[in-house]
């Protein structure tokens, strides 16, 4: 089993547009996944039509009495499992800290779940707190949006800092969200971070598939797949994939009608990553 982390420090960049879109595209891949909603907003919880409610909250689950397969629900997809987000996590760092061993929790928790999923995805509140710190000694790779802005690209140093604190060796796979190539700014953003190593080829661009998530509670790799958003969400689940030395099951995939050819087709308003052919309206 192989735990995905989606994280980072700021708040708002796409962890929970990704956690969900790359969940889905590993359960469709033919991974047993699981998605695990460690977000007292639930927005991940929401997008899969659930409620975000843990039968005696925060505390009961961490406290590790019940098996976490407990909590968790099924969803509309196959191979695809919720474990749904409670409010009562937002006090998920102070029941951590009144523990010996704050960061051994998440992972232990989820030892318990060996054997019954190959890939579990967690969707985290932002910030490097005790709870990351938890979630980190539970990770096999940590994939981090960062939006395309010089101070957001400086946050992932702080990322790298934290990780080699507490959890060195853990690789951590950025990747550009919300990008909006009519943008002067995020161009320069892109061509910086293409010689960064940290960062994967794949960057999600801004994109309506990817905000009506929210309202049609579908992800968009699903409602809308041959989307731009949705085929960068494929490619970096790939890069993924490949960070962590998955083999692909020998499993019936799901038809996500992915283009045969790759070459994905625009149907909304997405910007495509070095689309140079496109007409472009300079926004500042
Ligand atoms: N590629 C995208 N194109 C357009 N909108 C996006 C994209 N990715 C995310 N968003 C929107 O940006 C907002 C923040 O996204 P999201 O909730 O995924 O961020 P987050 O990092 O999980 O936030 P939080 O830190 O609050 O959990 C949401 O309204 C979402 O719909
Ligand atoms: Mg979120």
């Amino acid at each position: 089993m192989r735990v995905v982390a989606v994280a980072g420090a700021k708040g708002g960049v796409g962890k929970t547009a990704a956690a969900v879109n790359l969940a889905v595209i590993a359960s469709a891949a033919g991974y047993r996944t699981l998605l695990w909603d460690l977000d007292p907003q639930g927005a991940a919880t929401h997008c899969y039509r659930a409620r975000a409610k843990v039968k005696g909250g925060a505390s009961r689950l961490l406290g590790g009495k019940r098996d976490l397969q407990t909590y968790v629900r099924s969803t509309d997809h196959l191979r695809l499992d919720l474990l749904p987000a409670d409010p009562s996590f937002r006090v998920v760092d102070t029941i951590l800290s009144a523990r010996r061993w704050p960061d051994r929790v998440i992972r232990k928790l989820l030892r318990s779940l060996d054997g019954s999923y190959d890939v579990v995805v967690l969707d985290c509140a932002p910030g490097l707190g005790v709870v990351t710190e938890s979630i980190l000694a539970a990770s096999d790779v940590v994939v981090a949006p960062i939006i395309p802005a010089p101070l957001a690209v400086r946050s992932l140093d702080q990322l790298d800092e934290f990780v080699a604190e507490h959890r060195s060796g853990v690789p951590v796979v950025a990747f550009l969200s919300m990008l909006d190539e009519r943008k002067v700014l995020h161009r320069q953003v892109l061509t910086q971070v293409r010689g960064d190593r940290r960062f994967a080829l794949a960057a999600v661009p801004v994109s309506s598939a990817v905000e009506r998530m929210g309202m049609e509670q579908v992800p968009a790799v699903v409602a809308s797949p041959r989307n731009l958003a949705a085929t960068a969400y494929r490619r970096l689940w790939a890069e993924v994939e490949e960070r962590l030395g998955l083999e692909r099951p020998a499993v019936t995939v799901v038809d996500l009608d992915i283009p045969e050819d790759g070459s994905p087709e625009v149907v909304d308003d997405a910007v495509a990553p070095g689309d140079e052919g496109a007409p472009r309206a300079e926004v500042p």
